[in-house]
């Protein structure tokens, strides 16, 4: 197995996004979600909770949860379709989105555009039947998808197993994308071989919908420009430190975790 790298506090520091005195709100990247759905509108708004702790300064949510995304977050601009959202420099795209057909046209406009994509949860379940697979290698932008256990067992067709780090290589290379293991041992792989070890974290994460919150925090860091294997690194790290934040005022729900993003990024500043 080749070298891991346990990503470290002073690469998140080094690595995250720090504002000029020129910044206005396009310069520091728009972040798309084409996440939620009637039925899973809490997904929407997760994911949009994890966007809005990250660096960017635009948000676009398209999707079937506008209502609620705007309930909780005004400063956000819905859409109901991708192709009605405008521009974005990443886009978010799965978390409770369903697998229906409305779903899987979402997920083609996505891969559709040139930009670096967060694949998570139903748009992995999108990819595994189908011609989606095929249209990932075609595709010049980043892709960084974000299975847990189960999802990567779909994907491959067996679970991680004992060798995680070796599971995550095996899957970056065969898509072509990073790959964000995520579990109590989360790794981030990348096509060309290099794989990281993330050390924050808490069995306390093990929750619904703490997911949908990467996804989205990952999705904000990738408008904002940083390489998507830095991306996953920073948000797998920020985001394993919210949920011992969370962790310290009691029992947590996912909503608890997007809001230690706060404290914790706040942190970078000092
Ligand atoms: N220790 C540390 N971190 C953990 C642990 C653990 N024991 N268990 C889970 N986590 C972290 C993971 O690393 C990940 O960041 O919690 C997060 C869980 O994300 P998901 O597995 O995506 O869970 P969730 O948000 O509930 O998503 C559930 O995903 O399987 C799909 O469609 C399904 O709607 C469902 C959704
Ligand atoms: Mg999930």
């Amino acid at each position: 197995t080749p070298a891991v790298r346990v990503a470290e506090w002073s690469d998140v520091r080094a690595w995250w996004p720090r504002l000029g005195p020129e910044e206005e709100k396009y310069s520091r990247g728009v972040v798309g979600l084409a996440t939620g759905s009637a039925t899973y509108p809490g997904a929407a708004v997760l994911s949009v909770g994890g966007a809005v702790a990250g660096p960017t300064g635009m948000i676009r949510y398209a999707g079937g949860a506008r209502a609620d995304v705007l309930r909780r977050y005004p400063s956000v601009v819905a859409a109901d379709r991708v192709n009605d959202a405008g521009r974005v420099q990443a886009w978010v795209c799965g978390s409770g989105l369903g697998t229906d057909e409305r779903a899987a046209t979402e997920l083609r406009c996505v891969l559709a555009a040139p930009v670096p994509v967060v694949l998570d949860a139903d748009a992995l379940t999108l990819l595994v039947d189908g011609s989606m697979a095929e249209r990932l290698r075609e595709r010049d932008a980043p892709i960084v998808v974000t299975p847990h256990d189960r999802e990567y067992a779909r994907l491959c067709g067996e679970p991680p197993g004992a060798d995680r780090v070796g599971a995550a290589l095996q899957l970056a290379s065969w898509m072509n994308a990073v790959v964000l293991l995520k579990g109590d041992r989360t790794v981030v792989a990348t096509p060309d071989g290099r794989a990281f070890a993330n050390p924050t974290g808490t069995p306390v994460l093990a929750t619904g919908g703490t997911g949908d919150v990467l996804a989205g925090l990952l999705g904000s860091l990738l408008a904002a420009g940083l390489p998507a294997e830095r991306a996953a690194v920073v948000a797998a790290y920020l985001h394993g430190l919210a949920g011992q934040e969370a962790a310290r005022r009691g029992p947590v729900v996912a909503a608890d975790v997007a809001a230690a993003l706060r404290p914790v990024i706040a942190r970078l500043s000092r």
